[in-house]
This record gives structure tokens, C-alpha cells and sequence, in this order.
């Protein structure tokens, strides 16, 4: 991995995705929209940057030309399909052997197996109904863009984040392939982290064809799993 290729860089996630992806010495080429390129001054010396709206399709061919992987935040704002266009121009443009890696929440299902608790079913409903009420957010549209990935022949990863929270690092997310799992029961991942799985995912072929849901490693839940493990 040479070259990577950061989709919707400026937001909290893409930030931290950004340093990560230094961090390991990687190339970064980053794309956000024009009004938000302030918010990358930090690293300007040290990635290259490519203004835009991150479904469009011409941005999208430009900065992702000669990458090795492809990390893009899927977003639901707007009522205009931003995230399925978002998706789909990644899935279409990005090099053939590229590594893509795309985040989105616990409410994605690939398989239909994953066992909501009543509380976040009714969250999602209520959020869903409200943003698009409002036009600020359709969470179908983050729900279409990823039957599109899972649809996809490309080495796809979707990286399906609890809650999160600020705060320093505690190292790599554990993973269940279903919600429901015990292992996930605290629903709490540092977002530091979150950022980290999705860089550490570009490298690990184990998890391509995957939608790991994550949880931070030091959650009670995580250290449950963990110290059940050891007693087996
Ligand atoms: N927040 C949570 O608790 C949570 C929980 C589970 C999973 N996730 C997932 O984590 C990822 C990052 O979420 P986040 O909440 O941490 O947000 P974030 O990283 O701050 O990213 C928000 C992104 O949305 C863009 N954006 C904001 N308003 C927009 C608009 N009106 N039109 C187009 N783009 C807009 C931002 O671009 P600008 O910089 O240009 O504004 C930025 O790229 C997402 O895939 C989300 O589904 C979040």
C-alpha cells in the first residue's frame, strides 16, 4: 500500500484517518468539499488535497487515480442521494485492484442476521423520520449506497461503527460479523479508533467481502469477550 485515497477527509473521521494513513507513511490524497479544505490546513504540507463534492464523479476519477486503497465516509445528509452517488463513483472509478474501505453505522445489515435491541430500532426509526422531515439526512440513502458495495465485485470492506466518543486512543476495535453479539454489547468505539480500523482494513485481506461491526477494545463488553476466552 502505497497510495490511499481519503473520501469526506475534512470531517472528525476523516481527520483522524488522515494521520493514521501518515502515520504508516502512506501518500495521502484527500477529497472534501471546497468550503471545508480550512479544516485540513494542519497536514496541507504533507497530502494533497482535491476539492469537491465527493459524488462527483469527475473529483472522484482525479483523486483517486493511482491508488492502492480508498477510504470514504459514507454520510446520509441531504435528500439527494449523497452517499449511493458517493458510493457508486468510488465503486465505478477507483483503480480495478484497489483496496476500498467504507464506514457507516451498526444500522447496516448485509445479511439481514444482525439482532437490533428495541432502543436502537426506535433511535433510528425517530432519527430517520426527523432529518428527513427536516431535509437535513435520509438514511436510506446510506442504506442503498451499501447494497450497492455488497452487490460489487471490487475488495470491499464497510466498517460498521457503534456510538462514538473523543478521546485518546486504546488501540484496534475488536469485531463481530453480527450486532447482537455480546462481544458488541457496550456500543462504544473512540473515534480516534474507528479511524484506525478503517487504515489497519486496507492491509488486511481477512476482511475483504466483510461488514465488521466494531467496538472499542477496552469496552466492558470487549474485555468480557476477552477474559471468557481466556477461561475456556
Ligand atoms: N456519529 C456517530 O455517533 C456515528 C456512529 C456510528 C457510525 N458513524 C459513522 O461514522 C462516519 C463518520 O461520522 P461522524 O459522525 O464522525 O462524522 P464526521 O466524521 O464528522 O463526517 C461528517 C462528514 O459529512 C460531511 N458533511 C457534513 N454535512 C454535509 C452536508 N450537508 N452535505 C455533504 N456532506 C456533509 C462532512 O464534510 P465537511 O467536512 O465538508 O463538512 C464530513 O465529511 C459515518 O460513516 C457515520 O455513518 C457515526
Amino acid at each position: 500500500m502505497k497510495r490511499v485515497c481519503i473520501v469526506g477527509a475534512s470531517g472528525k473521521l476523516g481527520r483522524y484517518m488522515v494521520q493514521h494513513a501518515l502515520d504508516r507513511g502512506y501518500e495521502v490524497v484527500g477529497v472534501c468539499r471546497a468550503k471545508s479544505t480550512g479544516k485540513l490546513d494542519a497536514f496541507m504540507d504533507r497530502m494533497t488535497v482535491v476539492p469537491g463534492a465527493t459524488d462527483d464523479r469527475e473529483v472522484i476519477a482525479r483523486a483517486t487515480a493511482g491508488c492502492d486503497g480508498v477510504l470514504t465516509v459514507l454520510v446520509p445528509w441531504g435528500v439527494h442521494g449523497y452517499a449511493t452517488g458517493t458510493a457508486q463513483a468510488v465503486l465505478d472509478l477507483a483503480p480495478p485492484a484497489a483496496r476500498l474501505v467504507f464506514s457507516c453505522g451498526w444500522h447496516i445489515s448485509r445479511d439481514g442476521q444482525d439482532r437490533y435491541s428495541p432502543w436502537f430500532r426506535a433511535t433510528v426509526a425517530v432519527f430517520g423520520r426527523v432529518a428527513r422531515w427536516l431535509r437535513l439526512a435520509d438514511i436510506d440513502d446510506q442504506v442503498d449506497a451499501c447494497r450497492r458495495i455488497f452487490a460489487s465485485g471490487r475488495r470491499w470492506t464497510v466498517v460498521r461503527g457503534s456510538d462514538l466518543e473523543e478521546g485518546p486512543g486504546q488501540g484496534l476495535p475488536v469485531w463481530a460479523r453480527h450486532v447482537g453479539d455480546p462481544l458488541l454489547g457496550s456500543n462504544r468505539t473512540r473515534r480516534v479508533d474507528f479511524a484506525l480500523f478503517m487504515v489497519a482494513a486496507l492491509e488486511d485481506d481477512s476482511l475483504v467481502g466483510e461488514a465488521p461491526a466494531i467496538v472499542g477494545r477496552e469496552t466492558p463488553s470487549a474485555r468480557a469477550a476477552r477474559a471468557a476466552a481466556v477461561n475456556d
